[in-house]
């Protein structure tokens, strides 16, 4: 592709650090950075975010950072604590986020801050304008930013924009409890293309335009909209899988895999960000049931749990790690023995050789979110599994489900049955193992981030062609 891509992101793909009184900004690397660096990177185009949290930099060090970030031609869009408060922590997470994830139970009481999210996507729109020349493609990526396509639109009639949303796009039944459903939705439709990774998120967006607007897309996908077509289309995003196996097969990474591996004890691996949609309560009381089900696992098995802190300025999110450490406690109390201990909690974010051990030490990874848009680390754990080993569980409302289908798939909500996928899991013969994680392994290789990014972008350049 030849136009130049200007990637809008509500984080842009860096961290800042100080050392030693030195600012120093470098990529940070998984999910959405990897797929789209490479356009970013062949587009020659500009990435347009927010830095995160530029705690401990003085005004003098902040000459300096801004030249590290154009250098990687990156364009920050600073947010003042307030907008932090109300745009990041209240609307976009404490607010479009449960109602993504279908939990209307976690929303406060009383919400104010949407006229903060519409002057920060208006910021982010602004920054767009400001860069984009004639024949730049814009892509705006997320709930953060849901209005930031029709700003864009209004600022540049005739750009060429896309829009994805990583999350799930819900029910309509649950979208519609938002008082400004019609406004968002109106936000989203400033796209040329809007991609989803499912068919079911994308035909749950497809109801609420209809219900909301009246509006039908055909066949194809395209809507038309005051006098534009829109088409909405499904992407599921997948991983650099190459790279993965690549990573996992180093040689510090097979030390350490050994490490954890013990003759003694089966190994069930959760990695999650400490996220009350990943579903680690039910999980716990899963492995908890399994012990009651199934006793002989009893000082047999352990479970290593990986809990990356996140958001953890909103509400629902403290209350969240206090429920998991408890449940940790609990289960631990009521199982250990002076030798053994059921679960082993860690609340902290992990070196990525851990990450590719963990996953290759694991007998079972357990991937069982309520809900999640797609979710990336079922399909690291296969990509990374280059001895063709290991049972993935996976709940049927991830995203990942559709693809996964060798995967042991559970409906998280259904304890007993997540404790029995564990039993199965454990005790499945080793061919039927390599027989379905060979198959997960053909199905992450074959359909790549490259591939998912390509297959956006075409569809994007395809509807310029087709005009
Ligand atoms: C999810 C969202 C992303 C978000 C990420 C990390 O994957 O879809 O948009 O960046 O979580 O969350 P954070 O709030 O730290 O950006």
């Amino acid at each position: 592709m030849d136009a130049r891509l200007l990637i809008v992101s509500n984080r842009l793909p860096v961290t800042v650090k100080v050392e030693d009184g030195h600012p120093t900004v470098s990529r940070s690397v998984g999910g959405l950075t990897t797929g789209l660096q490479t356009p970013h990177d062949r587009s020659g185009g500009l990435w347009i975010g927010w830095p995160g949290d530029l705690e401990g930099i003085t005004p003098v060090m902040r000459a300096d950072v801004d030249r590290q970030l154009a250098e990687l031609r990156t364009v920050p869009i600073c947010l003042t604590d307030r907008e932090v408060t109300l745009f990041y922590e209240q609307i976009s997470n404490a607010v479009l986020w449960p109602i993504c994830h279908d939990r209307i139970d976690r929303l406060p009481l009383h919400v104010e801050g949407w006229d903060v999210y519409e002057s920060v996507n208006a910021r982010f729109a602004d920054a767009v304008a400001e860069h984009h020349r004639p024949g730049d493609v814009v892509w705006v990526h997320d709930y953060q930013l849901l209005r930031v396509p029709a700003l864009v639109r209004e600022r540049i009639p005739d750009a060429r924009i896309g829009f994805f949303l990583h999350v799930p796009f819900p029910n309509p039944e649950i979208f519609f409890t938002l008082p400004n459903r019609h406004w968002l939705v109106e936000g989203m439709m400033g796209a040329d293309l809007v991609g989803f990774h499912t068919r079911r998120y994308h035909g749950h967006f497809r109801a609420a335009l209809r219900r909301l607007f009246s509006v039908e897309a055909d066949s194809n996908g395209i809507a038309r909209w005051r006098s534009r077509r829109v088409k909405l289309g499904v992407f599921p995003i997948s991983i650099d899988a190459a790279d993965f196996a690549s990573r996992a097969a180093a040689r510090e990474v097979g030390l350490k895999t050994r490490e954890y591996q013990t003759s003694s004890l089966r190994l069930l691996v959760g990695i999650d960000r400490l996220d009350y949609s990943k579903g680690i309560p039910r999980r716990l009381v899963a492995l908890k049931r399994l012990f009651m089900l199934h006793p002989e696992w009893r000082e047999k098995v352990r479970l290593i749990q990986v809990a990356v802190p996140t958001r953890d300025r909103v509400d629902a999110y403290r209350r969240f790690r206090r429920e998991v450490s408890s449940l940790v406690g609990q289960i631990n109390g009521e199982f250990a023995t002076p030798t053994w201990t059921p679960i082993q909690y860690i609340h902290r974010s992990i070196p990525s050789d851990v990450l590719l051990a963990l996953y290759r030490a694991a007998d079972v990874m357990l991937v069982t979110p309520l809900r999640d848009g797609m979710n990336l680390v079922a399909k690291e754990f296969p990509a990374s599994r280059i001895d063709d080993d290991g049972v993935l569980i996976l709940s049927e409302f991830a995203g990942a489900a559709d693809e996964l289908t060798d995967a042991i798939l559970v409906n998280p909500y259904d304890v007993d049955g997540t404790a029995e996928a564990i039993h199965r899991a454990l005790t499945m013969e080793v061919t039927e193992r390599r027989h379905r994680m060979r198959r997960l392994r053909h199905t992450v290789q074959e359909y790549d981030v490259h591939r998912w990014a390509e297959s956006f972008l075409g569809e994007l350049e395809g509807m310029r062609n087709e005009e």
